[in-house]
């Protein structure tokens, strides 16, 4: 976070709090954020949106709750003028508790449930975002019979491969996500990829009738209980060039302006997702979000005065780029070895394992995406030789890996404390009880002061879904 610093012992403070007295405090792991970083990153977020896409169209930021929710974050993000984006029944939950105008709220997912769909009509969210035929028609089923309109976004599939790990794309055809843009005879996009996206950038009605996204237009402007608001993408996550979202978003607004000229409607919505990659370590260079409001804004603007179409309200739904630099993990040292490792050069190196006092529990990006982190001494100052070592967690994997190569001091012992920053995003969120280990509190931190945001889960409370436990 920005407010990271260290005190004149050279202990590691945020916000201007030692991290030694909150790991005393509340025990490690611990998850810290900064209140400040994240208001700082949403309000960069509405104002660069809001000052890029002036005078053409209005912006709301919906902050994508995935990433981390608590009642206090949602407040927190409404409270610097975003909308919130939910996954599911439990994330509105959240939002709905913390106090959030249903208005602002979103609803996403590929699979909802009856229950989620009929929470959300019943709570009087700003919109539903309906991921295919089937989820439409079963909105509008449900918003008849709660004799009420439901307001829907169409998620699309616009065919753009996005650079980034497999399992966090999302707009390429063969996945579970969205509606496809490209109709069964589609030709390559007009960017040449041969990636089975028509080049539906035109506003040519040909190009698109016969895809999934027309069907599923043409189907929800004909329903009586569905107020259709506009389309919706999201090409993936952890993305760092701005060109995926601006292709995306031209496929997108081709749509609008051939489905303007097929039906006389102009949809008054356009969200581009999330997705904008933040720095987990020093080879990643990420973008201010100014950079990437201009890129779109300009892509926008240009490709709706191609199809002379008015620019619609564009939404956007951030969450890593909010929450993941505002946070940071807190372990405690505990075991120590040294291992010699071949290098591919036939020589050998030492390499030093620093076992922490979590793992794959607390953050399951490792092993999941194969991410990679950094980490810092957080306890005393740095001094002296580093050795290159690897931070493991205490969990029965080998790929229970937290940071792969980090060169930490070579006096680091056991107890000592160390921060693992850009953790604030789906590190709580992913988080589980493996090995029945406890999940850790979060705990925020804000002018010299903390507040717990989650409390660290107990045994008991873990133990207590066990019928045959008894304390
Ligand atoms: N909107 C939609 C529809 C999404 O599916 C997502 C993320 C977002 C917005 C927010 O994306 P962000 O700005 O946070 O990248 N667990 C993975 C990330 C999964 C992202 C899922 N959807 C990870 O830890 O990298």
């Amino acid at each position: 976070p920005a407010d990271a610093q260290r005190d004149d012992a050279g202990r590691l403070t945020i916000g201007g709090v030692d991290v030694e007295t909150l790991a005393a405090e509340h025990g490690t792991p611990l998850y810290v954020l900064s209140e400040a970083d994240f208001r700082r990153r949403a309000r960069q977020y509405r104002e660069s949106f809001a000052a890029a896409f002036a005078p053409h169209a209005e912006v709301d930021v919906f902050y994508a709750g995935k990433a981390f929710l608590s009642t206090h974050a949602a407040r927190w993000a409404a409270e610097e003028g975003l909308c919130v984006d939910t996954a599911s029944g439990g994330e509105l939950a959240v939002a709905l508790a913390a106090g959030v105008d249903p208005a602002r709220l979103g609803l996403h997912g590929n699979n909802k449930s009856d229950a989620e769909i009929l929470r959300a009509l019943r709570a009087g969210v700003g919109r539903i975002i309906a991921d295919s035929l089937e989820e439409l028609e079963r909105i509008e089923q449900l918003a008849a019979a709660e004799a009420t309109t439901a307001p829907v976004m169409l998620r699309l599939t616009p065919g753009v491969h996005a650079s980034t790990h497999e399992y966090i794309a999302t707009a390429h055809e063969d996945q579970k996500f969205g509606l496809s843009l490209t109709p069964p005879d589609g030709v390559p996009g007009e960017d040449g990829t041969a990636d089975g996206a028509s080049d539906n950038a035109s506003g040519d009605v040909a190009a698109h009738r016969g895809s999934a996204a027309w069907t599923a237009v043409e189907r929800a402007l004909a329903g009586e209980h569905i107020e259709l608001r506009g389309l919706h993408c999201h090409i993936g996550s952890q993305i760092f060039e701005p060109e995926g979202f601006e292709l995306a978003a031209t496929r997108l607004i081709g749509l609008l302006g051939a489905v303007r000229a097929a039906h006389g409607v102009e949809l008054a919505e356009l969200d581009l997702g999330g997705g904008h990659g933040i720095a987990y370590t020093e080879a990643d260079a990420p973008r201010h979000p100014a950079q990437i409001a201009e890129a779109l804004a300009a892509t926008v603007v240009s490709a709706c005065a191609r199809h002379e179409l008015a620019v619609p309200r564009i939404s956007i739904e951030p969450g890593r780029s909010i929450v993941g630099p505002a946070g940071v993990t807190l372990y405690r040292v505990g075991v120590q070895k040294d291992v010699q490792v071949d290098l591919d050069d036939g020589s050998t190196a030492a390499r030093r394992y620093v076992a922490v006092d979590g793992g794959m529990s607390d953050n399951a990006r490792g092993v999941l995406y194969d991410a990679d982190y950094s980490a810092v001494l957080a306890d005393r100052k740095v001094v002296g030789e580093h050795a290159l070592s690897r931070i493991v967690g205490k969990h029965c994997e080998s790929g229970d890996i937290v940071v792969r190569d980090v060169y930490l001091p070579t006096t680091t012992a056991r107890d000592d404390l160390l921060a693992v920053p850009a953790t604030g995003a789906y590190c709580h969120s992913l988080s589980s009880n493996y090995n029945l280990l406890t999940r850790p509190a979060v705990v925020s931190v804000a002018d010299g002061r903390s507040q717990v945001l989650i409390r660290r889960e107990t045994e008991e409370q873990m133990l207590g879904r066990d019928t045959g436990y008894s304390s």
